[in-house]
């Protein structure tokens, strides 16, 4: 039995109506039904917003701007891996905005993206809470400090391959 995507739209819909009718009574419920989307399904994907604005009884437009403003809300499927590159200030002192130039080159993508593959995502981050040893860098959730362009490329390579 093959399942249609009209039915997989249908039952993501219906998920999203779920989360966000779990969370819609707390206060300021919108970024915690995003997040809770973005962690459950994956991504906040555009077809979300108007069930979100619906549930909350809120413009679609204000959902828009929210999830557009805010850079950890991923708008399409995210890659197999997810590769996270702090570009606050301490890391930015000891060549984080080199290393996030060598990775946007070495992916072919940009922060925010995922590459043509569906390998890896690639998002920029401010702050992995490990700033003595910067540029930090979090590889699924693995944090990796004093990561150099080298180190990065062995690690891209690890979960290409993985
Ligand atoms: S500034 Fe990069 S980990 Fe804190």
């Amino acid at each position: 039995m093959s399942i249609d995507v009209s039915d997989l739209a249908a039952l993501r819909v219906e998920r999203v109506r779920a989360i966000a009718g779990r969370l819609r009574e707390l206060r300021g419920p919108l970024l915690p039904i995003l997040h809770a989307v973005q962690h459950e399904l994956g991504h906040v994907d555009p077809a979300d917003v108007p069930v979100i604005a619906d549930v909350l009884n809120i413009a679609v437009a204000e959902v828009h701007g929210v999830v557009t403003f805010y850079r950890d809300f991923r708008r399409e499927p995210g890659g197999r891996a997810t590769v996270r590159i702090c570009r606050a200030e301490a890391c930015q002192a000891v060549g984080a905005e080199a290393l996030a130039a060598h990775a946007t080159r070495r992916l072919g993508v940009g922060f925010g993206e995922t590459t043509s593959d569906r390998a890896i995502s690639l998002d920029e981050v401010f702050c992995l809470g490990n700033c003595a040893l910067g540029p930090a860098v979090q590889v699924d959730g693995t944090l990796h400090g004093r990561v150099s362009p080298a180190r990065l490329d062995a690690l891209l390579g690890e979960v290409a391959t993985a």
